[in-house]
């Protein structure tokens, strides 16, 4: 199975939430391209708006300002070819395990022996064959985590979307897991974009590590990490220092904000610090 990855652009986008009681704004003038096949990894500080630009780019919302575009055309409503694991899971809590893994591939309608399989190939591959028949509230917060992955991965989607999908998982669980998704997406060829607190996923995940500003989310740095998936990646010393380097756009970007910057017409809002 490969699929050819979508292109996904943020053209001067831009996110304003405007339905609670006082406007705030998530996110600034973002561009970027993630060309497709491209796996990009985005990083910053909690509350800055990490979510929101995936849920921009799943077409879960839109943009205020600008363009979300995927393959060229803007993103108007969830495309099916799109997976998205979002920071909650999204799991329903009155389906098994296997009915949760298997949902992605229900609404596109694949015929149901085909998605049956594909749903316990991808239970398989993050180690949660045997509880098929389990409910979400029986599983560990780590296992819902895997649970949402596998369901992710059984759509085959060319445009993956994950926010802080591994963040539950012990250690070396989490390793394992990012090389599952290492392989799956050298496999396949989709387009990821995975949302991350931590500095070492970014490195060892992301071409490119996209570092943002605290709210409103700006982009401070667009870093290449071209080395991605060789092998010895993890213990070599370029990825030391591209932690290194990854850290301080954080500790700058962050530095940076809480100088003197001018004030913004919503500036009231913003300091409402939701
Ligand atoms: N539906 C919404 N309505 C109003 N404000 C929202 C909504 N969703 C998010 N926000 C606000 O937008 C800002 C950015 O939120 P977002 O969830 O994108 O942050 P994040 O970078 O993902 O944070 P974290 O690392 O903690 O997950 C926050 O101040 C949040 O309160
Ligand atoms: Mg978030």
């Amino acid at each position: 199975m490969s699929n050819c990855g979508a292109q996904l652009e943020f053209i001067h986008a831009g996110l304003v939430f405007e339905d609670g009681p006082e406007r705030l704004r998530a996110l600034r003038d973002l561009s970027v391209t993630v060309r497709p096949g491209e796996s990009v990894a985005l990083i910053g500080p909690s509350g800055c708006g990490k979510s929101t630009t995936l849920r921009l780019a799943s077409g879960m919302l839109s943009p205020s300002e600008g363009d979300v575009l995927v393959n060229g055309m803007p993103v108007g409503k969830p495309r099916q070819e799109t997976a998205l694991i979002p920071q909650d899971l999204g799991l329903l809590p009155w389906k098994t395990v296997l009915q949760n893994a298997v949902l992605g591939l229900a609404i596109r309608k694949v015929p149901k022996d085909q998605a049956l399989q594909h749903a316990k190939d991808a239970l398989s591959q993050v180690g949660l064959e045997g509880f098929e028949a389990a409910y979400p509230k029986e599983l560990s917060g780590g296992m819902r985590q895997r649970l949402a992955l596998a369901r992710a991965l059984a759509m085959d989607a060319d445009l993956l979307l994950m926010d802080e999908p591994l963040s539950a998982v012990d250690a070396l669980l989490r390793e394992s897991l990012q090389d599952v998704l290492l392989d799956l997406w050298r496999e396949r060829g989709h387009t990821q974009m995975l949302v991350t607190h931590s500095i070492e996923e970014a490195v060892y995940l992301g071409e490119r590590i996209l570092v943002f500003s605290p709210r409103p989310a700006t982009l401070k740095a667009d870093i290449a990490n071209p080395h991605v998936g060789e092998d010895g990646w993890r213990d070599s010393a370029q990825f030391a220092n591209q932690c290194n380097e990854v850290r301080s756009a954080l500790a700058e970007s962050a530095g940076e904000a809480t100088g003197a910057n001018p004030p913004e017409p919503q500036a009231a809002a913003d300091k409402k610090g939701r």
